[in-house]
This record gives C-alpha cells, structure tokens and sequence, in this order.
C-alpha cells in the first residue's frame, strides 16, 4: 500500500480545516490529538499561534507530522508521540483540536487501509472520545475551546449527559454528510450497520451515508 494512503486527510479533516481558516486565528497556545497526516496541525502553527503541539499515538503519524511541519516552514511546532493526554500532563491550552477515532473497528480484518488507531474507537466507537472529554476541562484554559468532529451514530445524547457532567457545554458549527466508503464498512462488526440505519446511517440502494459534526465546546461557566 502506498504510504500516502495510510495517512490521507479525510473529509473530516477538511471540515475541521474549513474552521481553522475561517475562524479568527488562535494565537495562544494550541494543541491537536491525534495529528495524524499533520495538515490540521500545520494549518494551526500557519495561523500564527504562540505555540503549537501535536499528539499521535502512531510513531509514523508523527514522523509523518514532522515532515509535513518541515516542508511547510512552521518549524516551531512540537509534535509528541503517545496515549492521548498523556504526553501534555496537566498543560492547558487556549484551543484544542481534535478528529477521533470513532467506529468500532474488528480485531483481525484483513487489507485494513489504514492502521487501525486512525478510526478504531473501541467496542462503542466511543472510547477515545469518553477519554478526551473527561480529560479536557483540566486541560482548557477558562475562555478555551476545542473543536472536534463528531458523528452522528455516536450517540448524541450520551455525548451531551457527559459533557453536561464534566461541565462543559457545546454548539455545532458545521454538519456534512459524507458516504460511507466500502472500506470502512467492512471493518465493523456484524450486525453495526442494520442496528443504525435510520439512527445516523441513511441508506440509499447499496450506499450508506452518514452525517458528521463539528462541535465547538466550552466551559459552561464561560457562557
Ligand atoms: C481519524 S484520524 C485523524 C488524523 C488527522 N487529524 C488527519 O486528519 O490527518 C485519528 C488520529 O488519531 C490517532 N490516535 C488514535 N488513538 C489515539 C490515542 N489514544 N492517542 C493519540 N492519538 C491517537 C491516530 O493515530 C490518527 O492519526
């Protein structure tokens, strides 16, 4: 398989691009999870903010990070390898980024197109998400906020009672529809697909789509 292809920008990422550039840039300290190809995290260091750091749990996520970081002249950000918060400890930052993983990839599936971090979420697709969420209130300055993608076969309602338990509440700034790929439709467990169609997966003939969103979240205490 060619390289390129493991770390391909998604359309998430350019969702989550799309409010990078048509935000009013950050320029206090910003962090990504999960950097993945690097664009969002170049994209953030181009925007001009004080300092840029970068999460991958992949050490060729981060390599290929790193490169991108170099060709593209943003060479004073740092891009660090490990399990999500774990690499920052308790840091807080003014903006945080974040792309999950969050379906519920299979164990053992042959001729995966990515490696299998990129979208496995756990048995729920949730179990990145749950673990970003509990750690973001320590690490979002008081007026910080994150923007994150979220789809719509994640269950919405528990994403709002756990947001609404570590204090934090969110808007939705942007909602996409996508096709869901062959690819990453066999990856998923028997029987995932007919459980949500109609609850985030809308079929039409042999194609299955579904909706995404970005969410902007905040302290509730910010208003
Ligand atoms: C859906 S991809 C998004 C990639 C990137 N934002 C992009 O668009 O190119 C999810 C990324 O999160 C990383 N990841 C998965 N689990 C992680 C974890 N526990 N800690 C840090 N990174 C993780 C994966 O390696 C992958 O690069």
């Amino acid at each position: 398989m060619c390289h390129d292809d493991l770390f391909r920008p998604s359309e998430y990422t350019a969702a989550l691009l799309r409010q990078l550039w048509t935000r009013p840039p950050c320029t206090g300290r910003v962090l990504e999870l999960g950097t993945g190809s690097g664009v969002v995290l170049t994209a953030l260091a181009q925007a001009g903010a004080r300092e840029v750091v970068g999460v991958d749990i992949e050490d060729d996520a981060v390599q290929r990070t790193r490169a991108l970081l170099q060709a593209s002249g943003a060479l004073s950000a740092s891009v660090l390898r490990g399990d999500l918060w774990d690499p920052v400890g308790a840091q807080a930052f003014d903006l945080i980024v974040f792309n999950p993983p969050q379906l519920p990839v299979l164990d053992d599936v042959p001729q995966l197109l990515r490696l299998r971090s990129w979208s496995n979420g756990g048995p729920q697709g949730r179990e990145v998400l749950d673990r970003f969420l509990e750690g973001l209130p320590q690490r979002l300055t008081p007026k910080g906020q994150a923007l994150i993608t979220h789809s719509s076969f994640l269950d919405a309602d528990c994403t709002r009672s756990h947001l609404e338990r570590c204090g934090l509440q969110a808007q939705v700034c942007q909602t996409i529809t996508v096709l869901m790929p062959p690819s990453k439709l066999k990856v998923l467990p028997p029987g995932w697909v007919e459980h949500h169609e109609g609850r985030g997966l809308r079929r039409l003939g042999p194609y299955l789509f579904s909706d995404f969103d970005v969410l902007e979240i905040r302290h509730a205490a910010a208003g």
